[in-house]
């Protein structure tokens, strides 16, 4: 069974998403408001019907519900307010996470815990640490969405298929994210051979901006979270084995050690199965060390 703990806009996205995706033949959205996830849970199931599709989506707020659980999505906590920087979540969000994984723990201790609270690097740490599970069994969501949008930035710039562009974005999911295009391709036609420098370098701004622009617009992000979510979801349940950024508890990769942050790693059935490491330029490595800085400094202000 996969378990979305938080059924707010994303969690009932990736509801959705997994279901229509037909990854697991239950799936169960949690929260603490009353309601809010057995009415999701009907909408979706609804909309299931009409497509005749048997995946029984379950809304509870009974934390025990998730016994037995393979998979959980851990998206409860506060959203980003018009304004505010992952990072202004901190405190409030690093409580809640760490009740939820206190549950987890005790309901769904085999579990593969998927963090996707911001802000994210920290919140998978608080998960990794308060869960005291394998590292393998633990990671956030946060480049796959950042590479969603990166990939929408090269279509726009060129006009070519989506279905054609492959992008990497790894480091902090925040303020220090480090989108690469030198690890970005058309059809594997590196992607610096087609755009010219300022042009990539404002693709990586934009990529850095638009969550927040998002945000300014329609109050929050939904659909593509939801969609990276069941795209991470879906590597695990099919063990895919797909290269995908995901946020996980460093031990000397990248030169880095006690620190959790956005790197490339194959996604399969026992979750994190490899961390590739890329060979980075000094740039590159410059924008990805102050992301693990960003992310050690909250790290430091929180009590795990
Ligand atoms: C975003 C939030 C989920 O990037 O961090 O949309």
């Amino acid at each position: 069974m996969i378990t979305i703990i938080g059924s707010g806009k994303v969690g009932g996205d990736a509801a959705l998403f997994s279901a229509l995706k037909k990854l697991d033949d239950q799936i169960l959205l949690l929260d603490v408001a009353k309601g809010l996830p057995q009415g999701e849970a009907m909408d979706i199931n609804h909309m299931l019907s009409e497509q005749g599709i048997d995946v029984e989506v379950k809304g509870s707020n009974d934390f025990a519900d998730m016994k037995g659980s393979n998979i959980v999505v851990v998206v409860a906590g506060s959203g980003r307010k018009p304004g505010m920087t992952r990072m202004d979540l901190l405190k409030i969000n690093a409580s809640v996470v760490k009740s939820v994984v206190e549950n987890i723990k005790k309901y769904a201790d085999n579990s593969i815990i998927i963090p996707v609270t911001n802000p994210l690097d920290p919140m998978a740490f608080v998960t990794y640490k308060t869960s005291g599970f394998e590292r393998s069994r633990v990671f956030g969501m946060g480049g796959m969405l950042d590479l969603s949008r990166f990939k929408q930035f090269i279509h726009e710039a060129t006009g070519y298929s989506r279905n054609s562009i492959n992008a990497l974005v790894i480091g902090e999911h925040g303020e220090n994210m480090l989108p690469l295009p030198r690890f970005s391709s058309i059809s594997g036609i590196p992607l610096s051979t087609i755009l010219p420098k300022e042009k990539l370098d404002e693709l990586v701004l934009n990529t850095k901006q638009v969550a927040a622009k998002v945000i300014e617009l329609k109050g929050a992000t939904v659909h593509a979270p939801g969609n990276a979510i069941s795209a991470i979801v879906e590597s695990i349940v099919r063990d895919k084995k797909q290269v995908i950024p995901i946020a996980t508890y460093l031990d000397g990769e990248y030169g880095h050690s006690d620190v959790t942050i956005g790197v490339p790693a194959v996604i399969g059935k026992k979750g994190v199965e490899k961390i590739i490491e890329l060979d980075l330029n000094d740039e590159e490595q410059k924008v990805f060390d102050k992301g693990i800085e960003s992310v050690k400094n909250a790290i430091s202000g929180i009590e795990i």
